[in-house]
């Protein structure tokens, strides 16, 4: 019997992006999704379009790089929000959209204020308009773990005839046990056949995410809904490479169903993730957690050696991690640093090598050891590039007596002019800040502040992530910086989340101007 193919819809873009500190530029929302298209998902997610001006300029350029995968824009039940989420993915190969009304009592009576009558007929309205913009178009009832089961039965034989292809139940809080998840979707399924194809959208917070994905699938769900790194709201959601790696190495319980998702890609793409947002997967987070495939005791170290099934179930090889991959350092050669680049799934134009192998050298020249993770957040860096609008060139500080007042000083180049300033503060950072917003005539308010080592050693890259506000009526920016010398860092993180804000306004003007899309 040939296996039947669960979809992967990766929604780390949209419900990903909400967990605290995520936030991506668009830059970075496009770099993921290509990664994911390479991944092999199904459909990606990328944003909700009606929510900001940002979200429908990344969904729209995402849509016109994908080819491989759906395009997918989440939008309420609301004519605004499907009109959005419509000319947002206008332009893209294979695309949905993704609307939702919520259908649990307390859902209904507080927060919509709405008769189960006047969802129902919402619904319907919504799903009707949004096959005005595509074919492909997916229904969700918000808190489906809390709904009661006849009335789902009732909405979803009502948006099926509106032409809903997809119905998806999620368990927005994260409520249910896998045996109840499994009985609702046996339920549904019983009940929509084989008229659309039934989802599942599970959320962390008791842990049950995944194991809940699971049950449905056995249940008859032939969509999961999951993000990498299992990031999401609160708890977050399914962990995409925990539902994957279960379906493949548990193959003698699974055995009729498969995915399209690429396993090699999975490391690289959760390393992405992670050097993209700054949130690094808990250390024994199965499958991409850093001792997922480390073994600490002699005795296991002793069975690995011997025969490696003894303690492990799966070989990190097949997703995509090389454990005994050669450490780079100042003499190695462009050969060696383009090998390294393709192993880890990054594919860059010849110039673009050539530019990250330059920055690689000095890297090398700074840092004794060139580990893994240097070059991946080195190249994040370059492919993640959002035009220099202000460009740091040099930065100098004074040195920190104490009684001293701290002092920095830039130079900063903007349309090819070169300016330098200095400024005093309460300490070095905040002259850092003080400086470049005085030369770059902004007032940033920093928001959030994070510094962490890439590797180990003394000499290791600081990564810092910044959010700043530039402008009170718009979101925090989020900018990163590399660098051995953490306020340099510093300085590129706060000049990066500039130069984020100044490029999205650019982007903005040039959709308008494309799509005349009132956004
Ligand atoms: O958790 C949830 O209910 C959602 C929906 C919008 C699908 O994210
Ligand atoms: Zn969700």
């Amino acid at each position: 019997m040939s296996s039947e193919i669960i979809k992967i819809f990766d929604t780390t873009l949209r419900d990903g992006e909400q967990s605290p500190g995520a936030s991506m530029n668009t830059e970075e929302k496009i770099q993921l999704a290509l990664q994911l298209e390479k991944l092999g998902v199904d459909i990606i997610e990328a944003g909700f379009a009606a929510a900001s001006p940002g979200d429908f300029d990344a969904i729209a350029r995402i849509s016109e790089q994908v080819k491989n995968s759906t395009v997918c824009s989440l939008a309420r039940a609301l004519e605004r929000d499907i009109k959005a989420a419509g000319e947002a993915i206008a332009h893209a190969k294979m695309r949905r959209i993704h609307t939702f009304i919520a259908t649990s009592p307390i859902h209904m009576e507080y927060k919509l204020k709405m008769t189960p009558d006047q969802v129902i007929k919402k619904a319907v309205e919504a799903v009707s308009y949004a096959k005005t913009f595509c074919d492909d178009v997916e229904f969700s009832c918000e808190d489906a773990g809390r709904s009661d089961v006849g009335f789902m039965k009732e909405i979803l034989d009502a948006v099926i005839n509106a032409g809903a292809t997809t119905l998806n139940i999620p368990d927005t809080v994260g409520y249910r046990m896998p045996s109840e998840m499994a009985q609702i979707i046996k339920e549904l399924k019983q009940s929509v056949g084989e008229r659309a194809v039934l989802s599942v959208h599970c959320h962390n917070d008791l842990g049950l995410a995944v194991a809940n994905s699971l049950a449905c699938i056995e249940a008859g769900a032939r969509q999961i809904e999951c993000t990498i790194n299992g990031l999401g709201e609160r708890a977050g959601n399914a962990a995409l490479e925990e539902i994957v790696m279960v379906l493949k190495t548990r193959k003698d319980v699974f055995q009729n169903y498969d995915t399209n998702i690429n396993i090699k890609e999975i490391y690289p793409t959760s390393k992405l993730v992670s050097t993209i947002t700054g949130i690094e997967p808990q250390p024994n987070k199965a499958i991409v957690g850093k001792n997922a495939f480390a073994h600490e005791s002699g005795i296991h170290q002793d069975g690995v050696l011997k025969h490696t099934q003894t303690y492990e179930i799966m070989n990190a090889k097949d997703i995509g991690l090389d454990k005994n991959s050669i450490v780079l350092g100042k003499h190695s050669g462009r050969h060696a640093f383009k090998d390294k680049l393709s192993s880890f799934g990054f594919n860059l134009k010849d110039e673009e090598i050539n530019e990250a192998f330059e920055r690689f050298k000095v890297l090398a020249d700074a840092k004794k050891e060139i580990f893994d993770d240097d070059i991946r957040a080195l190249i994040a860096e370059e492919i993640t590039k959002i035009p220099q609008v202000f460009e740091l060139v040099t930065l100098q500080l004074s040195d920190c007596n104490p009684g001293g007042v701290p002092n920095a000083a830039v130079t900063i180049r903007h349309e090819g002019e070169e300016i330098t300033d200095a400024a005093i503060g309460n300490g070095t950072m905040d002259a850092v800040f003080k400086v470049i917003d005085r030369v770059c005539g902004v007032s940033g308010e920093l928001k959030d502040y994070k510094v962490d080592a890439v590797t180990q050693g003394k000499d290791a890259l600081a990564r810092v992530v910044v959010k700043v506000v530039f402008d009170e009526s718009k979101p925090a920016i989020m900018g990163h910086g590399l660098s051995v010398d953490t306020m340099l860092a510093t300085a590129k993180a706060y000049i990066g989340a500039l130069n984020s804000y100044m490029s999205m306004k650019e982007g903005l003007r040039s959709i308008k101007d494309k799509t005349g899309a009132n956004i």
